[in-house]
């Protein structure tokens, strides 16, 4: 994307009604649109979808394809993508404005951050979908179900939260599988490296995301998880 689509994306996103933002890492105050300042840890079906529903995120969204797939096919759930990267949530929360999806937001931060803007078992259900894998042993703990993530996905999930990883990479699906039979109180309900193969367990499964496609142009195996804390 050249620099000047990316500087007009970042404009538009000031503006969105479905956008929220917050990359100080210091508090709980999101930025809206034209920055009006807003706290909706433990009140997002109030604060903004003025609807009573169970909360699902998709962690690491890009461009939302999700999160759109979720909002579409579940009018009477509240879905929220998050990224750190604002030119590509544009696109889900473009679709979302222009489908009038009243039920799906974004929320532009860093993961880490994420128990700022959540509160204790505020969400239902977690989607994670193909997050970057990091293999160098170094930055093993950016891993999204490394245990400090897992700790704080476990803070805001409801009793039996399910958590859902869809991921092209053997690395993270074992290192995924290790961590949960370590981990006290998980349960791993599904576990397929290979989801294509048979019928599908959830037709949800299909919806595919941009890096789904790339890594099924690849040959790839997509592999699924779902399991609560
Ligand atoms: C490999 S892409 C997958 C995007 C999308 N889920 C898909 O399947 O097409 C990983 C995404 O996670 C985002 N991401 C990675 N680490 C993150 C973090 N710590 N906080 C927020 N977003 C992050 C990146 O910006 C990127 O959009």
């Amino acid at each position: 994307m050249s620099k000047r689509n990316k500087l007009q994306r970042f404009a538009d996103l000031l503006s969105f009604p479905n956008v929220y933002e917050n990359n100080d890492g210091r508090s709980a105050m999101l930025a809206g649109a034209f920055g009006a300042e807003k706290e909706l840890a433990g009140k997002w079906n109030e604060g903004h979808f003025q609807k009573e529903a169970p909360l699902i995120l998709e962690l690491g969204c890009g461009y939302g394809e999700y999160s759109v797939a979720l909002a579409r096919l579940f009018p009477d759930k509240n879905i929220i993508g998050i990224d750190c990267k604002g030119s590509r949530l544009w696109k889900g929360a473009s679709i979302g404005l222009e489908e009038n999806l009243k039920n799906l937001a974004f929320l532009r931060t860093r993961i880490e951050m994420i128990s700022f803007f959540f509160g204790k078992n505020e969400v239902s259900e977690i989607w994670i979908t193909f997050p970057d894998p990091f293999l160098e042993n170094y930055r093993i703990n950016r891993r999204l179900t490394s245990p400090a993530f897992l700790e704080k996905y476990r803070e805001m999930l409801k009793p039996d939260g399910i958590i859902h990883l869809k991921t092209d990479e053997s690395t993270l699906y074992q290192y995924s599988l290790d961590i949960l039979s370590k981990e006290k109180d998980a349960k791993v309900i599904i576990a397929n490296d290979d989801i294509y193969a048979a019928e599908l367990p959830n037709p949800l499964l299909t919806t595919k995301t941009r890096y789904e496609n790339k890594f099924l142009g690849e040959g790839k195996a997509i592999k699924y998880i779902q399991f609560t804390l």
